[in-house]
């Protein structure tokens, strides 16, 4: 690892100009740590996959332990991806073709910390913010905003990009919204689930590996 960088050199600088120092140390600054997310949020997210677009309304709430991706797709189909902190995720049309799908995951969630452990690339800018930049776990590139300390931008090593274009810290979506339609439990209408290519899936799927990882620590 190229850090912690020590500044050893500029701290005696300082020291050496001012009255007399009794004491002198050396700091040795850690990197920088990613922001924990905020316990509850709504972002608004574009999506790019090659050139592929899509338009995200995240709604991250983990004390109710859920989080929704709704996902429009350009001149497309509106898709709803509930996770559930018990493993359960629903993906699902609310239009007349009435689609339905549910999966069982081994993990819940991504936890606030799910960043921890990241490693620490540097500072670039990206989408016109001067950002930190950290890695983890190789599935994910995180781009935060060194002012602001919000996120801007993530890429998965897929080649998904999501550009973060609103970020409500506290904006919690109200209870009715989460509640899946029927069908989802009706277990007769099973055949009748939506062609869920893995692109939609992806994001997730990657996401909960990756806080399988810090659920471990
Ligand atoms: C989407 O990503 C592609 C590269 O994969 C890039 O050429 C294109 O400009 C991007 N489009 C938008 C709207 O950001
Ligand atoms: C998980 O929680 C959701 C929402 O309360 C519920 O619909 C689902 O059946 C639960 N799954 C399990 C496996 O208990």
């Amino acid at each position: 690892m190229a850090y912690p960088t020590i500044s050893c050199i500029s701290i005696f600088f300082l020291l050496s100009l001012s009255i007399t120092p009794s004491t002198s140390t050396c700091i040795s600054e850690s990197p920088p740590i990613p922001t924990p997310w905020p316990h509850q949020f709504h972002s608004i997210l574009v999506m790019n996959k090659s050139g592929i677009l899509q338009l995200i309304d995240l709604w991250y709430d983990w004390p109710n332990g859920r989080n929704f991706n709704i996902i429009q797709d350009q001149l497309g189909k509106l898709l709803y991806d509930l996770e559930w902190n018990n493993g359960t995720s629903f993906f699902y049309t609310l239009d007349a073709s009435k689609k339905c799908r549910s999966a069982q995951l081994s993990v819940g969630i991504l936890r606030p910390n799910w960043l921890d452990g990241a490693t620490y690339i540097g500072q670039q800018h990206v989408d016109g913010f001067l950002c930190n930049v950290w890695e983890k776990a190789e599935f994910i590139t995180y781009y935060e905003d060194i002012v602001t300390k919000r996120p801007v931008h993530w890429l998965f090593y897929t080649g998904r990009a999501a550009h973060v274009m609103t970020f409500e810290v506290g904006a919690v979506l109200e209870d009715a919204k989460w509640q899946a339609p029927v069908y989802c439990f009706d277990k007769s209408l099973e055949v009748n689930s939506p062609k869920l290519d893995n692109a939609h899936n992806v994001q997730g799927n990657i996401l909960n590996r990756i806080s399988v990882g810090s659920m471990d620590m």
